[in-house]
């Protein structure tokens, strides 16, 4: 058994459907955590505080930026990262696909922090308009593209999530991001 430093504090999380138990330092951040200790790497860390998006992850199915939060404070909760949002097979969600099909990146640092953001926007919000989806996604940066692949990216997700959804059986959920 390893040994722990005894400042360090006892969590238990879920990340990306893997139960975790971890010994971590008080003001260790969730972002820190999930890079550095489940080597999550997907989580970008931009401003490391709270305004560029780019450390957007699940918590309990919400939206929050990572570099805001301890990973003390995460203690019991199911986490979901940009590498989660695939299906076990390794097809992409509705989101990452469309992001690929409308070219929705440049360099691609901002993009984790976005897709995530939209596929939780998109799972409260089924049927947004065209403002909806920019408002959204104000609150995540990218400093290369302009948006415009982005906006697409996620108006065709929204769609597709939609149809599909439409051509579900009654007694099926269909399920979104
Ligand atoms: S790194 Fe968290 S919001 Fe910018
Ligand atoms: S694609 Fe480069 S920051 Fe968004």
């Amino acid at each position: 058994m390893t040994e722990h430093d005894p400042t360090e504090i006892s969590i238990r999380v879920r990340v990306n459907g893997i139960g975790r138990r971890d010994h971590v330092p008080a003001r260790l951040t969730l972002a820190d955590y999930l890079r550095t200790r489940c080597e999550l790497t997907g989580t970008h860390l931009g401003c490391e505080h709270g305004v560029c998006g780019a450390c957007t992850i699940l918590v309990d199915g919400e939206a929050v930026r990572s570099c805001l939060m301890f990973a003390v404070q995460a203690d019991g909760s199911e986490i979901t990262t940009v590498e989660g949002l695939a299906a076990p097979d390794g097809s992409l969600s509705p989101v990452q696909a469309a992001f690929r099909t409308h070219h929705g990146l440049q360099c691609g640092f901002c993009t984790p922090g976005f897709v995530v953001s939209a596929t939780a926007f998109l799972r409260e919000h089924p049927t947004p308009s065209d403002a909806e989806i920019a408002e959204a996604l104000s609150g995540n940066l990218c400093r290369c593209t302009g948006y415009q692949g982005i906006l697409k990216a996620v108006r065709e997700a929204a769609d597709s999530i939609h149809e599909t959804r439409a051509a579900a059986p009654a007694d099926t959920d269909a399920v979104a991001g």
